[in-house]
């Protein structure tokens, strides 16, 4: 196991030398600089943010021009940059610190986290870059670095994981150098860390990464698990005169809009919907499970003997002549139900 130390001097040796340097918003310990920078890089890059961060200053150049701007001024500064739940947060922030804390940023992690919009990992980076304090960051990007390092398994969002993520990140804090330890945990995931084709041969980590020295970059972090697809099932109706089948056409919209298909139902209710009556018994056949995006359905196929040459006058109906159901717009799994049909007839 790696020492925390080696860890974080490995890191800041790193920064000073190949992480990012002359940002607008490094070199600055304005706490307002550096939380608008903040707010503006969650989930955006550096490059977008650079000149609205510039616009943003020349309008706004401290935290009282901010608040006593109209709301609609914020957003129209922030059109482009998206999730404007930041913009509102941001202007409700900038009003709080003035009306609460007389103007001044609080100079605490967990003071600064009680502010809107505010997280714990961005209450943090403040706390470190504008007041030195030694706080855990903790966003996607250093998630995917300590996952790999470690070789934490599971899904980070899952609580438990999320928890432990945040226990390993304290545990690596730095006893001095907090600021340039917290701007390369983010250059490091930012620039060489990265989700795809990770850049290994560069990293100062590389001596002590587990997903490095077991290939397992690609793996870690682990995704999402996906949601369980809902199967469904739905009994089709081959209602047959023996050289033919009754399709109906489909509704427009939805699974298989406008295409033609068995009626589906309990076969009782369908053919006195249809006006029909069975020769035989309703014969159950094989199911066949067929994928769709969203879900999985298992055509549950009953087989209905009507006598030859019947017809149907319901609207929406057609009698297709089985021989042709390849052309006749009918979806491919309800083509594989027919062409089982056949075969095991013929
Ligand atoms: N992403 C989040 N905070 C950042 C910062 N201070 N510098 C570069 N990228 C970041």
């Amino acid at each position: 196991m790696t020492a925390p130390s080696a860890f974080a001097d490995r890191l800041v040796a790193w920064q000073k030398t190949a992480g990012r340097h002359g940002l607008p918003w490094q070199g600055t310990r304005d706490p307002y600089r550096i939380w608008l920078s903040e707010i503006m890089l969650q989930q955006t890059q550096v490059t977008t943010v650079i000149p609205y961060y510039a616009r943003f200053l020349a309008r706004f150049p401290d935290i009282a021009a901010l608040a006593a701007a109209p709301l609609e001024e914020v957003i129209a500064l922030w059109a482009g940059l998206g999730y404007y739940a930041r913009a509102r947060n941001l202007h409700r922030c900038a009003r709080e610190v003035v009306a609460v804390h007389a103007g001044k940023f609080p100079e605490t992690a967990s003071a600064l986290a009680a502010l809107p919009g505010i997280g714990r990992s961005t209450a943090a980076a403040i706390a470190a870059f504008a007041f030195g304090e030694r706080a855990a960051i903790l966003d996607g990007n250093v998630k995917r670095v300590l996952c790999r390092h470690f070789a934490i398994e599971g899904f980070p969002g899952q609580a438990a994981i999320h928890a432990a993520l945040w226990d390993l990140a304290e545990s690596l804090l730095p006893a001095r150098d907090i600021a340039a330890y917290t701007q390369g945990l983010m250059d490091l995931g930012a620039t060489l860390c990265t989700r795809s084709r990770p850049d290994c041969a560069a990293c100062p980590l590389a001596t002590s990464c587990i997903a490095l020295a077991e290939g397992r970059q690609t793996e870690l972090p682990a995704r999402r698990p996906r949601p369980a697809i809902p199967v469904r099932r739905a009994t089709f109706v081959l209602i047959s005169d023996g050289a033919r089948l009754l399709l109906e056409r489909r509704p427009p919209s939805g699974i298989w809009g406008g295409l033609l298909v068995p009626p589906e139902g309990e076969p009782g209710a369908v053919l006195a919907r249809l006006g029909l009556a069975a020769e035989q018994e309703p014969e159950p056949l094989a199911p066949l499970r067929h994928a769709f995006t969203h879900f999985r359905l298992t055509l549950e196929p009953v087989l209905c003997r009507v006598t030859v040459g019947t017809a149907c006058r319901e609207a929406g109906t057609e009698w297709v002549r089985i021989a042709d159901i390849a052309g006749a717009g009918v979806p491919a799994p309800v083509q594989k139900l027919v062409r089982r049909l056949a075969e095991a007839r013929a």
